[in-house]
C-alpha cells in the first residue's frame, strides 16, 4: 500500500466509453488520490495515453514487458495501490478477469492486488445480456468485485438499453467508498427515511410507497465515511446500517419531534439534515379511537395539512449557516420535475434538492436523478441508490467547507 496518499490503479480497456475515463482520473486526483493509469493494448486505439499522464502526473503503463522497469511490474504496482478500478471494462476484460487470466498487465494486476477491485462495464446491451457475460459477472461478484453500472441509455451504436458506462462521478464515488475514505469524520449527519404513516382508526392508515432504501443508503454511506449518523425512519422493513443510531417513528408529528431532538432548538447539534423521507402532507382531522364500520356507499375523510418539516427548519436557519439542508422532490410529471424541484429549493430555503421521477424513485435499487441547487441542474443519469448517496454526501461535504 502507498504511504500518505491513497493510490488507485485506473485500468482502461478498449471501449468507446474510454473517452470518459480521463474524467474519472481527474475526479480522483481532485479527491487527493495518486492515480496510476494502466491501458490495455486496445484502449490505446480509443484514447491517448498522454491525456492520462497529463492528468495524473504518472507514466502510463501499457505492458508488463517494459525493460526499463526493475522487477515484476504487476507485483510492484499491485503493492503500491489501494484499489484497482477497471474503467471502462469491456466484455472481454470481464471474461478474462472472471477466469483468472494473467496475460497482460490489466488482468495480472487484478490477480495480485489485495485491495478492492471495481469494475465499470461498458458494452452493447446485447453483450451485457448474454449468458456468458452474466456468468462472468456473477463469478466476479462472488469473488468480491464491486460493479458500478452499466446503466440504461443510448450506447455508441445509437441503440438503447443497459450497457452504457456509469457516469464518471458515480465511478469516482464508488472508488472513494471502496477505499474507505473517512472524509466525514466527526460530522453529525441526520437522515430521515421511509414514509410517514397517518392513522385513520386503529386498523387503517394513510401512507405512501416509500420503502426507505434511499435514506438508508445515505445513512450507511455517511457512517462508512466516518460521520456520526442519526437515522430517523418511518415504518420500513430494512435492517439498520452498521454504526448508525436509528430512531423509529410513525407519523409526521413523531418525525418532526425526532428531528427537533436530533438538531436541537438552535439547530446546532447537526452539521447536515438529509430529508429523504416521503413525509405525508396531510393527516386525518380526527383519528377514530374505534374501528370505523362500513356504511354509506361513498364517504370522505377530512384531512388537515401537516407541517412542512424541512421547510420549517429552512425558515429557522439563517443563510449559509449549519446545518446543510438537503431535500428530495419526487414528481410524476416528468417535464415539470426540475421546475418543481427548483421551487422547493427556494420555498424550503434549502441547499440542494435531489429530484427524481416517481416511476424510478420507489422500491428499486436504482434512481434516475438530478441535483438542483442555486448553481443549476445536474443530470446524474440512472445510478444505484448507494452511488447517489455518496454523490449527495459529496455535495454536503463541499458545503460544510464553505459554511461558516
Ligand atoms: N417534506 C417535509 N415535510 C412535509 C413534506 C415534505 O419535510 N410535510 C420534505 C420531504 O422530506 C422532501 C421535501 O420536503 O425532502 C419535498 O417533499 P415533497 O412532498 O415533494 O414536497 P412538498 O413540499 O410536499 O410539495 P408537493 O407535495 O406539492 O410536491
Amino acid at each position: 500500500m502507498s504511504g500518505e496518499k491513497k493510490a488507485v490503479a485506473l485500468v482502461v480497456s478498449g471501449s468507446i466509453a474510454a473517452y470518459k475515463a480521463p474524467m474519472v482520473a481527474r475526479l480522483l486526483v481532485a479527491s487527493g488520490f495518486r492515480v496510476i493509469p494502466v491501458m490495455t493494448a486496445s484502449a490505446e486505439r480509443f484514447v491517448g495515453g498522454v491525456t492520462f499522464s497529463g492528468l495524473t502526473g504518472e507514466a502510463v503503463l501499457t505492458s508488463m514487458w517494459d525493460s526499463t522497469f526493475a522487477g515484476e511490474m504487476h507485483v510492484a504496482i499491485a503493492r503500491q495501490v489501494d484499489v484497482v478500478a477497471y474503467v471502462p471494462a469491456t466484455a472481454d476484460l470481464i471474461g478474462r478477469l472472471a477466469t483468472g487470466r494473467a496475460d497482460d498487465l490489466a488482468s495480472a494486476l487484478g490477480l495480485v492486488a489485495r485491495g478492492p477491485r471495481i469494475v465499470a462495464p461498458a458494452m452493447h446491451p446485447q453483450m451485457w445480456q448474454h449468458p456468458a457475460t452474466k456468468r462472468n459477472v456473477a463469478q466476479l461478484v462472488a469473488d468480491g468485485v464491486t460493479f458500478v453500472g452499466p446503466v440504461h441509455g443510448v450506447v455508441a451504436s445509437g441503440e438503447e438499453g443497459v450497457g452504457r458506462m456509469a457516469e464518471p462521478e458515480a465511478i469516482a464515488a464508488a472508488i472513494r467508498s471502496a477505499i474507505g475514505v473517512q472524509d466525514l469524520q466527526g460530522r453529525r449527519v441526520v437522515v430521515t427515511a421511509g414514509p410517514t404513516i397517518e392513522d385513520v382508526d386503529p386498523v387503517r392508515f394513510l401512507g405512501n410507497r416509500s420503502t426507505g432504501k434511499m435514506g438508508f443508503a445515505v445513512a450507511s454511506a455517511a457512517a462508512s465515511r466516518g460521520a456520526r449518523v442519526t437515522l430517523i425512519a418511518g415504518p420500513t422493513h430494512l435492517a439498520t446500517p452498521a454504526m448508525v443510531q436509528r430512531i423509529d417513528v410513525r407519523s409526521t408529528s413523531e418525525m418532526g419531534r425526532a428531528i427537533e431532538d436530533a438538531l436541537g432548538a438552535s439547530l446546532d447539534r447537526a452539521d447536515a439534515l438529509v430529508m429523504c423521507a416521503a413525509v405525508a402532507d396531510y393527516r386525518p382531522a380526527q383519528v377514530s379511537a374505534a374501528k370505523e364500520k362500513k356504511g354509506a356507499d361513498r364517504i370522505s375523510i377530512a384531512l388537515v395539512k401537516n407541517p412542512d418539516l424541512l421547510g420549517e427548519i429552512g425558515a429557522r436557519r439563517t443563510a449559509l449557516d449549519r446545518p446543510v439542508l438537503v431535500g428530495f422532490a419526487v414528481e410524476s410529471t416528468g417535464d415539470q420535475l426540475l421546475a418543481y424541484a427548483r421551487r422547493k429549493l427556494v420555498d424550503k430555503k434549502v441547499d440542494l434538492i435531489v429530484a427524481n421521477g416517481a416511476e424510478t424513485a420507489f422500491a428499486g435499487d436504482t434512481n434516475r436523478a438530478w441535483l438542483v441547487d442555486e448553481q443549476g441542474d445536474r443530470d446524474l443519469g440512472t445510478l444505484a441508490k448507494r452511488e447517489l448517496a455518496d454523490l449527495i454526501l459529496d455535495e454536503v461535504k463541499a458545503r460544510l467547507h464553505t459554511a461558516r
